[in-house]
């Protein structure tokens, strides 16, 4: 309920400013709808790009406007993407992450992989770590994914020595909650955020994360608050539960799947 409300919240928040961010939404878009097409089997698709592109931009953008319950939105625009097309999406980006921080995790490290979601990064770094157990509030792993696994935080216990937050945080309806909770169990993060930045509007960059989250994981329960900040404020959050900043690396819009500012931060234990 408490998920549902917040969804709807921030569908509400969107569409209220739909007409003065729809043409900054459009590329990202594009860039979206092109990754998927790169991506397809599907020759039609490829024989008509540019016609096809246009109409499902264009019926995407209708779902924005005239769609007002949150959940159907995200049904419709995941029938609009494609099922097939963004599984393999999926598992490109998992690939993707799972090289960019497995650099950063010793390897002797228990981790805690906080907001797993389908579990496909923690499969692709099993065997660089030494345990991984996986955690979400909701629960739509690929099926291979077959690492221990629970929805519920208490039975996590304190064996760790490493989280990794992978595009968790601005997902956490309670992130000071959260992020209280898990500076007190390991002396390591290793986060990956969709930051805010001076280039994209909030509105934009929460449209984004909805059709990446809700428009291509339908049925999976995400909350998306939009709980986005700068690098700075997740620094001072992080600051006053003892953690500090050790390695940082910037790296722009690199997912054209999900065309936000991502930035990995590797935070240590004072
Ligand atoms: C963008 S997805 C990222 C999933 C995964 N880390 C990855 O990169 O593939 C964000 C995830 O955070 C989870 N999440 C949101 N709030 C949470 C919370 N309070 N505790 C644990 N997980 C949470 C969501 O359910 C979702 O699976």
């Amino acid at each position: 309920m408490l998920i549902k409300s917040a969804n709807q919240h921030l569908w509400a928040r969107i569409r209220a400013g739909f007409n003065q961010y729809k043409p900054i939404l459009y590329p990202y878009i594009l860039l979206m709808v092109r990754e998927l097409e790169r991506l397809s089997d599907d020759a039609q698709n490829t024989r008509n790009t540019v016609v096809h592109r246009r109409q499902l931009i264009e019926s995407i953008l209708s779902v924005f406007e005239h769609t007002i319950d949150e959940q159907t939105a995200a049904f419709r625009v995941n029938k609009l993407l494609g099922h097939h097309r963004i599984d393999k999406a999926l598992t490109q980006r998992a690939c993707l992450i799972a090289e960019q921080i497995t650099p950063h995790i010793p390897p002797t490290s228990r981790v805690l992989s906080f907001g797993c979601g389908d579990g496909q990064v923690d499969w692709n770094i099993q065997n660089q770590v030494a345990s991984i157990q996986l955690y979400d509030v909701a629960d739509y792993r690929q099926p291979h994914v077959t690492l221990p696994f629970t929805t519920e935080r208490k039975r996590l216990g304190n064996d760790f020595d490493v989280a990794t937050l992978i595009a968790v945080w601005h997902h956490c309806i309670d992130y000071q909650d959260e992020i209280s909770w898990i500076t007190k169990r390991v002396d390591q993060l290793v986060v990956i955020e969709s930051v805010l930045d001076d280039i994209m509007p909030w509105e934009v960059q929460a449209a984004i994360d909805w059709l990446y989250n809700r428009g291509m994981h339908a049925g999976a329960n995400i909350p998306v608050p939009g709980h986005f900040h700068t690098v700075q404020e997740w620094e001072a959050i992080l600051a006053k539960h003892g953690f500090a900043v050790g390695s940082q690396e910037d790296y722009g819009i690199d997912i054209p799947l999900v065309p936000e500012h991502h930035v990995l931060m590797v935070f240590n234990k004072q």
